[in-house]
């Protein structure tokens, strides 16, 4: 069965824009798995996703939500938990994408090790998806007062143009000769 199937992926103004996000990290680690597409679609799809998505998180609503959480719960393990896995998908990506560009140098790096930590990868960001929309997520949009959503509802969709120029510019940069 599809993750899509299991969850709603429905919210509030404060998680609608990152929950429609995660439909498209699903599918496309989904038909990952499923051998339905290749490997550099899935590496780029996670490489976009770490500069723009887990920016959206991280940097407006993680800190949005904060105060609230302390408030009613009193603690902000949440938040930590789920800033902690960025940090780990981040890293993993990067040795992996390390092990792509140094391929002539490494001879570790086999096509079949690559392919193995594209899996993880892909089964990473499943389970965090999964943790978020049943966990964070409704966090968010319970504690967080209606006029607030709104305010990061904005701040989300100014922020996203921006992380999203900027991804598309550094790309364009790398690729030049
Ligand atoms: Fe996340
Ligand atoms: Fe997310």
């Amino acid at each position: 069965m599809s993750l899509r199937d299991t969850l709603s992926f429905k919210g509030s103004d404060a998680t609608q824009l990152l929950r429609d996000q995660h439909t498209v990290t699903v599918e496309i680690s989904e038909a990952f798995l499923a051998n339905n597409i290749e490997i550099n679609q899935i590496l780029s799809h996670v490489d976009y996703t770490i500069n723009v998505h887990f920016r959206l998180e991280d940097e407006i609503l993680f800190p949005a939500l904060s105060p609230y959480l302390q408030q009613y719960l009193e603690f902000l393990e949440p938040i930590r938990i789920i800033t902690g896995e960025h940090i780990s998908i981040r890293s993993l990506y990067t040795s992996l994408n390390r092990a792509r560009s140094f391929e002539a140098e490494d001879p570790v790096a086999t096509r079949e090790e690559r392919y193995a930590g594209a899996e993880k990868l892909a089964r990473i960001m499943l389970q965090h998806i999964f943790k978020e929309e049943n966990g964070i997520f409704p966090m968010a949009d319970k504690y967080i007062p209606d006029m607030e959503r709104k305010r990061i509802q904005s701040s989300m969709d100014e922020m996203l143009a921006n992380f999203r120029a900027r991804y598309e510019s550094e790309h364009r940069d790398s690729k030049q000769p």
